[in-house]
């Protein structure tokens, strides 16, 4: 399920590993329009000396503000460049040196240049070569536009899905001897975002409610650079390539938080020192409230050319700026979900038959906080080893029988017109419900969470579910019914916001992406463990912690 890269990588690795079996890929949208082609910046990878093996995953254990699974960030360090050289052979475009070898770039919170890239496009590229990779393979069947609406599970395994064609409305099973989940995050759930309009997370609902744990979902990662206006992302790339941040009064700020790194610090703590300097009054005014200036204008037009074309047309585009002239206005801005659906290092959830990969998925890498550029190595390392365990899995389980699952369709499709089409007497519009959601997001679930704002968040999180159920639809048709669809990824925003407001009020300390006024160190006394968020009947979610698995790298304070 999902068609980014993840889910794409995840069908090649199946589909090679067994050539009879037969793969479906479903998508809600047009592979092509998934989100990972918004990715710009790059993909880790240790591909040369100096560059080592340890230091990619000190780097990312320290980023994750040691709640990564040492194991599991060990594994992907050594896959990620066996992967992107996979990606070279199957024609991934990566900008390159002078004499032909894959260029790389400084990153935030990497200690050496190990970032590969393809100009600022990279995940659009990425995304083109796996994509164009899996037409090759006949036993890949694609079922484009069709929204899962459930996982068909028996005795406790996962045996398919259902869900409808987005064009005709008709409602069918998959039934399945193995299902990858790879189907994005859901930073929609904040107003302010750099995710497109599909990252609902509706991969990580349907997990939750089939029994499936959501890992660590309070922690959020605020990017440092999204453009005030729409919330595009502004690629930690730009300050990769030598741009750096000012505030209001000219001052390179960043030299009072991460001294040693500067704007090359790592997101959760440059996004701190940004909302720090506009509380104290040192932001720049603008018609989207504050935000600072990133300059790249010493670069010159050449450089700016060659390695942020995209941030040039992006920026003049949507603010009329040329950045070869001007600063970019930039704000933080949600960007990712470090929470997600519990797997282990082969994607294999606690669920037989059930696995997943990519931003829904929580293998265990990036703890309380990403580091750039860890999430594209991150889909293929991830759905690589879901497609492969997914298919050794399946060996040996019977084909799922066709008489149950016949009487499970005619149930869901009366559910959803009971729950859904047949709603004509709710007063609450999906749209506004959405809305309000959002910008309780933002405000209570930020950058910086109090256990007042937490507690807030989960009174109006409980209204917001209230309207939910007088929910009115307008359009009761079946085709292309996109109200039908947009109040489905409600249900599972909602399910979503509510694990992460519920395990944020929870952890009473500050650790990466999650600073609480209220508890500002580091508990690893208490905390120094991973939340799983189990679904409950009608109540708010159970909550159970899990120790980090430590290999080498015992947990010190975290500074730049
Ligand atoms: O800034 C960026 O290009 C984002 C990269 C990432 O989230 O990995």
């Amino acid at each position: 399920m999902g068609g980014g890269l993840a889910g794409i990588r995840a069908a090649i690795a199946a589909a090679e590993t067994d050539p009879k079996l037969r793969v479906a890929m479903v998508s809600k949208v047009y592979p092509m329009r998934s989100h990972t082609v918004s990715a710009e910046g790059g993909c880790a990878a240790v591909l040369r000396e100096p560059d080592s093996f340890d230091g990619h995953a000190f780097d990312t254990i320290k980023g994750s503000d040691y709640l990564a699974d040492q194991d599991v960030v060990e594994v992907f360090v050594r896959e990620a460049p066996l992967e992107v050289i996979q990606m070279e052979h199957w024609g991934c475009p990566w900008s390159r040196e002078p004499d032909g070898r894959i260029s790389v770039r400084p990153f935030g919170g990497m200690t050496t240049w190990r970032t590969c890239f393809a100009a600022d496009k990279s995940g659009f590229h990425m995304l083109h070569t796996v994509f164009q990779t899996s037409l090759q393979f006949a036993n890949i069947e694609r079922l484009d536009e069709f929204f899962v609406t459930s996982l068909i599970t028996e005795d406790g395994r996962c045996e398919g899905v259902i869900g409808f064609d987005m064009r005709s409305g008709e409602v069918r099973s998959l039934a399945a001897r193995a299902v990858i989940l790879a189907t994005g995050g859901n930073g929609r759930i904040y107003a302010f975002t750099t995710n497109g309009a599909i990252c609902t997370g509706d991969g990580m609902a349907l997990a939750y409610r089939a029994g499936v744990p959501l890992k660590d979902m309070e922690f959020v990662q605020f990017h440092p650079t999204g453009m005030p206006s729409t919330g595009i992302l502004i690629t930690e790339a730009v300050r990769g390539e030598g741009g750096y941040l000012t505030n209001a009064e000219g001052e390179r700020f960043l030299e009072r938080y991460v001294p040693n790194k500067m704007e090359l610090g790592p997101r959760d703590i440059i996004s701190r020192a940004m909302v720090t300097e506009f509380e104290a009054g040192r932001g720049l005014k603008g018609e989207y409230g504050d935000y600072m200036n990133l300059d790249v204008r010493h670069l010159g037009s050449e450089v700016i050319n060659r390695k942020l074309p995209f941030m040039r047309e992006l920026m003049g585009e949507y603010m009329g700026i040329d950045i070869v002239t001007d600063p970019m206005p930039v704000r933080p801005v949600e960007h990712y979900m470090m929470g997600g659906i519990d797997t282990d290092a082969s994607g294999r959830t606690p669920m037989p038959g059930l696995y997943a990969a990519g931003e829904c998925a929580n293998a265990g890498i990036n703890g309380a906080n990403r580091l750039g550029s860890n999430s594209l190595p991150e889909c293929l390392v991830f759905g690589a080893a879901a497609g492969r365990a997914a298919v050794h899995d399946a060996r040996g389980v019977k084909a799922p029988g066709s008489n149950p699952i016949a009487g499970l369709v005619k149930d869901e499709t009366r559910r959803i017109e009971a729950d859904f089409l047949g709603r004509s007497s709710g007063t609450e519009r999906v749209g506004e419900i959405r809305e309000d959601l959002q910008k309780m997001m933002d405000a209570q679930v930020g950058v910086f969470r109090t256990g007042d704002g937490l507690k807030t968040a989960v009174k109006e999180l409980a209204e917001l579910r209230d309207r939910f159920a007088r929910l009115k639809l307008d359009d009761h048709s079946r085709t292309f019914n996109t109200e039908l669809v947009t109040a489905l990824e409600l249900e599972n925003m909602l399910d979503g916001a509510e694990t992460i407001i519920e395990s944020a009020l929870a952890r009473q300390e500050s650790r990466g992406s999650h600073a609480r006024r209220d508890f500002p160190d580091r508990n690893d006394e208490k905390y120094l463990a991973h939340t799983l968020a189990y679904h409950t009947r009608g109540a708010k979610p159970r909550l159970e912690y899990r120790p980090v698995r430590i290999t080498q790298w015992q947990p010190q304070a975290r500074s730049y």
